[in-house]
């Protein structure tokens, strides 16, 4: 929660600025902890969302594992304090130099997503004298209803090896000296809103469980992937955590000693951040005014680049007439816009607004473009 005494910090930094609200992150996971560990569970935060240290030593101290897809995330969480066997480390590109790190770092899995990276990882391990624990990281061709571009279940994505190219792989594996198949990924996509998608994954989970094992091999864990949406209109309201994981519990039909994982990004760290930017004019526009903000799509690209909606709040203004507004920032583009037709309070020069829910894929996915400035950092409890 944004308090008095932020706000009088607030107006004497620099804006634009991620504020990250560390009572509600250490709220967020200690729930996430609670809940997983109620089946035993295995958390591995997806450090895409969000890899600012600060916030990844929060939530290291809980005891989660990562969840990498470079290998500079790979070295980052290890200096924030992962320890190399909670490491899973997915994506279609891995380059030979991003595979070594992860050989050399023991991590607990290679998420592999096809058959030529599975040559390549197969090579580089002999040469390193090492056994890679690897995952097949397979399609299950389910519908996550949410945004197109963060859709990566269904066929015709990038992702994932789907099962009629399963086969050839099963038949390298045998020969293959320097791997261990030690589970099965799949990931359907972010910011699932609905728990369907989820239930249908755990169906597809159990039919594919069976199909390895009719071909005798039975994988030691299942990682169901993250996706796990906020909801963006309420920023003070948490995901339903219990809910989450009791479906999984409820649903996946596990082996004898079979570990479940997850990899939670945006549910963990959402919620804990906002974008505070100052407004620089009001300009008359065709059907409502602008208010044009020092913060632009460099700081936040969410909603420029998914259309994405973030609730905004004057924090400053005492009036209290509402008004709607566009409310855009300094960039050259018509996309840098926060929100159109956006009621607040009458908005004017120097007014603060906090741009909410902007914990994940926020800070990480700023740009310099323009050769703009970074936005500055401020944390609740550093005020
Ligand atoms: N596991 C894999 C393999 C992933 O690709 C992702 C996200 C996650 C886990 C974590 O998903 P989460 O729990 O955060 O939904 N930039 C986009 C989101 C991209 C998500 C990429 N992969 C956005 O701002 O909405």
């Amino acid at each position: 929660m944004i308090t008095e005494k932020h706000l009088k910090r607030f107006r004497e930094v620099r804006t634009p600025f991620y504020f990250y609200d560390m009572d509600l992150l250490e709220r967020t996971i200690e729930i996430v902890k609670k809940e997983s560990a109620r089946y035993g569970f295995n958390v591995h935060y997806a450090i895409k969302a969000n890899a600012n240290p600060v916030i990844l030593k929060r939530i290291v101290s809980l005891g989660f594992g990562s969840d990498c897809v470079s290998g500079n995330e790979i070295l980052r969480s290890l200096e924030c304090g992962f320890p190399g066997h909670k490491i899973a480390f997915a994506g279609v590109g891995k380059s030979d130099n991003e595979i070594l790190t992860g050989l050399k770092s023991d991590i607990f899995s290679f998420n592999v997503e096809s058959l030529p990276e599975l040559e390549v990882i197969d090579q580089l391990a002999g040469k390193e004298k090492k056994v890679a624990r690897v995952a097949l990281r397979i399609n299950p061709n389910v519908e996550a209803f949410t945004h197109k571009y963060i859709t990566t279940g269904i066929e015709e994505s990038k992702f994932g090896i789907n099962m009629w190219d399963l086969q050839p792989i099963i038949d390298f594996l045998g020969s293959a000296k320097n791997i261990s198949l030690t589970g099965l990924h799949f990931h359907i996509g972010s910011q699932v809103k609905r728990f369907t998608p989820f239930k249908a994954l755990c169906i597809k989970i159990n039919e594919i469980q069976e199909w390895f094992n009719n071909r005798n091999i039975f994988p030691g864990h299942i990682n169901v992937g993250g996706g796990l949406g906020i909801d963006y209109e309420n920023p003070d309201v948490l995901p339903d955590f219990s809910g989450y994981f009791s479906l999984f519990d409820e649903l996946l039909e596990l082996r004898k000693g079979q570990q479940v994982h997850f990899e939670l990004g945006r549910s963990l760290v959402g919620q804990a951040g906002s974008l505070i930017t100052k407004v620089l004019y009001i300009k008359n526009g065709l059907q409502s005014d602008f208010v044009i903000v020092d913060a632009g799509m460099t700081d936040l690209i969410r909603p420029a680049l998914y259309q994405a909606y973030h609730k905004i709040e004057n924090l400053t203004s005492i009036n209290t007439e509402n008004s709607r507004y566009n409310i855009v920032g300094p960039i050259c583009e018509s996309t840098d816009s926060f929100g159109k037709f956006i009621e607040l309070p009458e908005t004017q020069r120097g007014d603060l607004l906090a741009i909410r829910s902007a914990g994940a894929y926020g800070e990480v996915m700023i740009s310099n473009y323009n050769l703009r400035d970074k936005p500055g950092l401020v944390y609740s409890d550093k005020i």
